[in-house]
């Protein structure tokens, strides 16, 4: 394996555990889960491998084999910088329960294709950590730690999908979460044996202003729960009655964030039932949601949409965060060529750089490698 390699070279001496967590896609449920709602994401077969050591003082030393090949020597938690801080927040957050490590990093995930890398890099080394001092930790109570890390440390507002994902989701089988109770059940999801996949389309854009839209996105979820007297949006029970409450962006963003749930409990229904190739029509109706009521899209997810489905795909949204990433689309196997197709020219006719298309098949959450 490349990162022990690098980590012999680099320390001198074997690592003592090395942990694999994977990046992903989210299928349905998007921007419900700091609204206490439902999620659906699946892991994909890319993501963060850490070969940690630990040490008897507090110092970190860190390798990425995708950047910084040698070691960048942290003392202070202040001193960290960059990419760093998702591993530095991580033991920030774990205090005294542990000293410091000799840690490599091995990165498969595209970069900036929002498949989150940055929760894949904080799971790792902390299921890393919590092998080699025994804390311990559920996965769930890993994926809150690193989400922690990623609020209160690197500063991001960040909802629990991603990190649940990386350290919960099982092979074959999409992760069926429940943001408030964080109850979660894993959910079959073989498309294969229907002819069909799941096909990412990564526009390689990534839009500069898409954290502070996150920020407001979520305060006026918050804002918009306070005027109407429930907890979270999650709580609405009857939309009709909320609309009338709310006005402009409150009211298109709770549209959108109650609908969505209902688009997840449907979903998990229709692949319960078998119905595959129709989930299709709930992709399509998120991303319409998502571009019209939470305006979180751009337009190369739009397009990459749009042209998805003329070329044949059975439905498509995007996925993640918006504002650039990827959208990905359900596909049976005789269309896959003719959807490639029809992306491609359209981002060709709008004069869009080209996108890259990546398959996801559902694989394993974190685990432990060596
Ligand atoms: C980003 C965040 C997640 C979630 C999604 C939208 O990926 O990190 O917590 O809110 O956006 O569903």
């Amino acid at each position: 394996m490349r990162v022990v390699e690098a980590f012999r070279a680099a320390y001198g001496a074997s690592p003592q555990t090395v942990w694999h967590a994977p990046g992903r896609v989210n299928l349905i449920g998007e921007h419900t889960d700091y609204n206490d709602g439902f999620v659906l994401p699946f892991a994909v077969p890319w993501g963060v491998t850490a070969a940690v050591t630990p040490r008897t003082d507090k110092t970190i030393r860190l390798l990425s084999l995708q950047g910084h090949s040698d070691p960048v020597t942290i003392e202070s938690h202040d001193d960290s910088t960059g990419w760093t801080r998702y591993v530095v927040g991580v033991f920030a957050m774990l205090g005294d329960r542990v000293a410091g490590a000799d840690i490599a990093i091995d990165g498969t995930i595209p970069p900036g294709a929002g498949l989150s890398s940055s929760a894949a890099l904080e799971v790792s080394v902390a299921s890393a950590l919590n092998d080699l001092h025994d804390l311990g930790m559920t996965p769930m109570e890993i994926a809150l730690l690193s989400q922690k890390a990623e609020n209160g440390f690197v500063g991001v507002p960040s909802g629990i999908l991603d990190q649940a994902a990386s350290a919960l989701c099982q092979e074959g089988h999409a992760l069926f979460l429940d943001c408030r109770s964080l109850g979660s059940r894993n959910i079959p999801l073989d498309l294969a044996s229907h002819g069909m996949s799941i096909l990412i389309i990564d526009t390689q854009v990534h839009h500069t202003h898409a954290g502070g839209e996150y920020a407001k996105r979520r305060a006026e979820c918050e804002s918009a729960a306070r005027k109407l007297g429930v907890p979270a949006l999650r709580d609405v029970t009857d939309l009709t009655a909320a609309l009338e409450l709310l006005q402009g962006d409150e009211r298109k963003r709770t549209q959108h964030v109650v609908t969505e749930n209902h688009r997840v409990e449907a979903l998990i229904g229709l692949l319960r039932a078998g119905a595959v190739t129709e989930i299709g029509a709930l992709l399509n109706a998120s991303h319409l949601s998502l571009r019209d009521e939470y305006e979180v899209s751009s337009p190369e997810l739009d397009v990459a949409v749009e042209a998805a489905v003329k070329g044949g795909a059975r439905g498509a949204r995007m996925t993640g965060g918006g504002f650039g990433g990827s959208a990905i689309a359900l596909v049976s196997d005789d269309r896959l060529e003719s959807v490639q197709q029809s992306v491609v020219a359209a981002y060709a006719e709008r004069g869009f750089q080209p996108p890259r298309f990546l398959p996801a098949t559902p694989a394993p959450g974190a685990h432990r490698v060596a």
